[in-house]
């Protein structure tokens, strides 16, 4: 039986933006997906125990890309074969906390570990972006990147990631619409839209590129105060491009009212989680709750682990 795994993530700034080569910075959260596979004779391509906590109703909308996904990554690695996978772990499978690229990685290394191919990480990584094309169609790679390697990562499109450190992990708490959205459509309207109004975006592209250089540095400071109103005012770029929603709207003025130091839509939008950054445990607790009290369910984790 091959062992594999693959974290989630949380992007702190610039999704959507980095499809279009601006720098964006995410982190691994301290979840991850794990996969068990092993080799069997059926003439499937595979056999599937998805075991994952979910989202309610997040793997029915995900199975035909997952399906595609797994064969991807076959094809890819060179396995012919019929394999049975068992997907668990403690992430919960739902859009914006990276569900789909953390089960690519978790996959790509339990077939390596089960047909005894010793692949580094930078391999582990290109099988896991080819699974990503499912559910993406073009993806950026970062939520592949973040999957594989894990850590706080700068990273441009195309380029390799660099790591970003601090001295000690940030705590933040991540708010789940309960919405599972389609990031392949929230990714085509950005560019319907930009094509459509090509001066106006062109005008928020430069606010992204910007604002990620300034809180390239305040992470670097750790000026936790300065890294939450940038959160802030990329949420309002976000919401420009017309990828948040009103759920998320909603849980990021909650979070913001209970204190949080700033708050912002994560990931592919239109639905999934947002962000808020909660420095210290007091403050995540009374940021998580605030968020429970509406319902939804409220993720604790931390940032640069
Ligand atoms: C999705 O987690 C992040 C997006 O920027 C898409 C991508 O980078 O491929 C929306």
């Amino acid at each position: 039986m091959g062992k594999g795994h693959g974290y989630g993530k949380v992007i702190l700034f610039n999704e959507h933006f980095v499809v279009y080569g601006i720098p964006a910075i995410a982190s691994a959260i301290d979840k991850k997906t794990i996969a068990e596979v092993k080799k069997c004779s059926s003439n499937e391509e595979f056999i599937l125990h998805d075991e994952r906590e979910e989202t309610p109703g997040y793997k029915k909308e995900k199975m035909e890309h997952q399906r595609e996904s797994i064969i991807r990554i076959k094809r890819a690695m060179g396995i012919d074969q019929c394999i049975e996978i068992w997907l668990g772990g403690d992430l919960r499978a739902a859009s914006g906390v990276g569900a789909s690229a953390a089960s690519c990685a978790a996959i790509a290394r339990a077939i390596a570990d089960e047909f005894g191919m010793s692949c580094s990480d930078a391999e582990i990584n290109e099988f896991a972006y080819e699974g990503e094309k499912a559910y993406h169609g073009n993806p950026s790679g970062i939520d592949n990147t973040c999957a594989t390697f894990g850590g706080l990562v700068w990273y441009e499109k195309g380029k390799d990631m660099e790591r970003m450190s601090v001295k000690h992990p940030v705590e933040i708490v991540m708010g789940d619409t309960g919405i599972v959205a389609n990031t392949k459509k929230a990714v085509e309207g950005v560019r319907e839209r930009k094509e459509k109004m090509p001066e106006l975006y062109e005008k928020i592209f430069d606010d992204a590129k910007k604002l990620v250089y300034e809180a390239r540095d305040a992470i670097m400071d750790e000026d936790w105060e300065l890294v939450g109103k940038l959160m802030n005012k990329n949420h309002e770029l976000l919401q420009k491009i017309e990828v948040s929603s009103d759920e998320l709207d909603y849980l990021v003025n909650i979070a913001m009212k209970a204190g949080a130091y700033g708050a912002k839509m994560t990931g592919g939008g239109l639905g999934g989680y947002m962000v808020a950054l909660t420095p210290g445990k007091e403050l995540q607790e009374k940021v998580a709750r605030a968020i429970e009290e509406t319902g939804h369910y409220a993720l604790r984790t931390k940032i640069g682990i």
